[in-house]
Order: structure tokens, then C-alpha cells, then sequence
């Protein structure tokens, strides 16, 4: 298969300033080579446009019944990258999206839903199902799958629905850090949640292939999203919102190893490194490894 690399370095969901270094921090952790490795051709296709954050004004733009910073540069950002992920598929190829906050996602998944029926699989320690109403921080990147549902305010924004993606064939795994509403949001949806609590009890092998189940059926493929914060802080430190208590390494690959057997993976996305906040490269370096698995590579 052929993989385009699309770099979204943003930072304006977040809450942290150094996610819109993750792009490089990935590059520079040698991902193109580790897929050329394994027979993958590789495509550069190097960063969508993003606003300066320097230039950013806090209060340009929120909905008007709750809060949400940045909208009007997340919709720009998000409109730019669905476009690219969707001329991506339509050419053939597998987007590998590098984050940038996980806001992004409102770009990789509404461009990956565009044509064609998708799955979701959200590896995160976050429900990452807030609505401006529900968030305790106006972060956006705790929001992007309630805009993706059109859950609460984001209701009807066309910019932000992902119309082939059904909350039936969404599925959240690794789940610790959870809010008030989001919590009630995430139960009266049709989505199905792991939380780590399932896979202490189930373990990784029958959890993830839930997961996958619930985002194939009836679709033309799966979205994954792995936000590098569902790894435990030990593994993965370079994260802006650190939980205690995730996956580890080990898990991380045997998951990402079981969505390249599914053979169902249409775009994948890695976000949330922060280099300011890691030791030496190695969360991006881990979110390096982790794609090639899920492309693939295999031990043997
Ligand atoms: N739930 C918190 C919030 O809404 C944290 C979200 C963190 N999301 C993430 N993609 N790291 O602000
Ligand atoms: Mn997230
Ligand atoms: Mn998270
Ligand atoms: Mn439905």
C-alpha cells in the first residue's frame, strides 16, 4: 500500500503551547524510513497551512451557548485536512495524519467519512465527547467526537459532522479521565466505550477486537485515532494531559497489531506529542512504532 504523511501542526485545541511540534518531532523519530522498512511506499506530503499561533486571538470565535477556543482556526484547520485526506483516499492512498492537538480530528475523520461508510477507533485516555456547554476547559481537542456526532451545539455544524460515520460503529477504548457531562454524553449516545477498567478485566486481544467489530460492521473501513495520552505517562510523557494508569507498551502494539490484522484500516492519525514535554523523542518515537504495526510490521 502507499501511505501519504499529512502533518496538521496545530495547537489551537489544546491547552498546552507544543503539540503543533509534533509533525516534526514524528518525521524526526524516522517514521517514513520505519515504513519503507516494511514495504510500505511512503508520500510526504508534507503540513497543511495553519494559522500563527502567536497571531491568535483567544476570543475571535465561540458558539454561542458554551465555550470553545479557537473555533474559527480549528474549522480552518479542519476543512484544509479533511480536503487533503479525502483527495489522499481518492487517489488510492492511506492518510497517516500527524497532530497537532487532537482537534484535528475533525479534519481526518470528516475527510475520511466523506465518500464512503467509516468506522472509528479511539485510542485515548479522554472521551474526548465534550460540547462547549460541557467543558470544563473550552478545549477543543476535548470535543472532537461529539463534533463529529453533531452531538448537543455541534448540531447541524456541516464543517464538523462526519456524514458516512455512525456513533454505532464508534468505538472508545482505554477510557480513564472522564467529565461530568461528558460522562452522561458518552452513555446516552450509541457509541460503544472500553474504558481500562474492561481491559483489566478482558485484556487488550478481546477488547480491541471488539472494537474493530463494532467499527466494521457495515462500513467501508475504520478511522483510528491514537492519541499518544492513552499510553501510561511511564511510556509516553511528551502528552499535554498526562493520566496515570494506561496501556502499556507492550498493550500498545499487540492493539495497533490487531488493527493491521483486520486489514480494515482506511486513515490513522497520531496525535498529541508535545516534544517540549518529552524525554529525548521518545513519545513521538513510540507513536513511530506504533504506525508501523498498525501498517504491518510484524516481529518475525
Ligand atoms: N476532558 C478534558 C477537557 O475536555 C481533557 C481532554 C483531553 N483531550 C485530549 N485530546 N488530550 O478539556
Ligand atoms: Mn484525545
Ligand atoms: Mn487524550
Ligand atoms: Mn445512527
Amino acid at each position: 500500500r502507499t501511505v501519504q504523511i499529512i502533518g496538521a501542526p496545530t495547537d489551537y485545541g489544546a491547552n498546552r503551547r507544543g503539540v503543533d511540534m509534533g509533525p516534526s518531532a514524528i518525521r524526526y523519530a524516522g517514521l517514513a524510513d520505519q515504513l519503507r522498512q516494511i514495504g510500505i511506499d511512503v508520500v510526504d506530503g508534507g503540513d497543511i497551512p495553519a494559522p500563527r499561533a502567536e497571531e491568535r486571538d483567544p476570543e475571535a470565535e465561540t458558539l454561542a451557548s458554551g465555550r470553545a477556543k479557537f473555533l474559527r482556526e480549528t474549522r480552518q484547520v479542519a476543512t484544509r485536512l479533511a480536503d487533503r485526506v479525502a483527495e489522499t483516499l481518492a487517489a488510492g492512498e492511506t492518510p497517516l495524519v500527524l497532530g497537532g492537538d487532537h482537534s484535528v480530528a475533525i479534519g481526518s475523520v470528516t475527510g475520511s467519512a466523506r465518500d464512503a461508510r467509516v468506522g472509528a477507533v479511539w485510542f485515548d485516555a479522554h472521551g474526548d465527547f465534550n460540547t462547549p456547554a460541557t467543558s470544563p476547559s473550552g478545549n477543543v481537542h476535548g470535543m472532537p467526537l461529539a463534533a463529529l456526532l453533531g452531538v448537543g451545539e455541534f448540531d447541524g455544524v456541516e464543517w464538523a459532522n462526519a456524514v458516512g460515520l455512525d456513533a454505532e460503529n464508534v468505538a472508545l477504548v482505554g477510557l480513564r479521565d472522564v467529565d461530568g457531562d461528558e460522562r452522561r454524553a458518552i452513555r446516552d449516545s450509541p457509541v460503544t466505550a472500553f474504558t481500562m477498567s474492561d481491559i483489566d478485566e478482558r485484556g487488550i486481544p478481546a477488547v480491541v477486537d471488539d472494537a474493530l467489530d463494532v467499527a466494521t460492521v457495515g462500513t467501508d473501513g475504520v478511522h483510528v485515532s491514537l492519541d499518544l495520552d492513552w499510553l501510561d505517562p511511564r511510556e509516553a510523557p511528551g502528552v499535554g494531559t498526562p493520566v496515570r494508569g494506561g496501556v502499556t507498551y507492550r498493550e500498545a502494539h499487540a492493539a495497533l497489531e490487531a488493527v493491521a490484522e483486520c486489514d480494515c484500516l482506511r486513515s490513522l492519525e497520531l496525535v498529541e506529542v508535545n516534544p517540549i514535554l518529552d524525554e529525548h523523542n521518545e513519545t513521538a518515537a513510540l507513536a513511530t512504532e506504533l504506525a508501523a504495526s498498525a501498517l504491518g510490521k510484524q516481529i518475525l
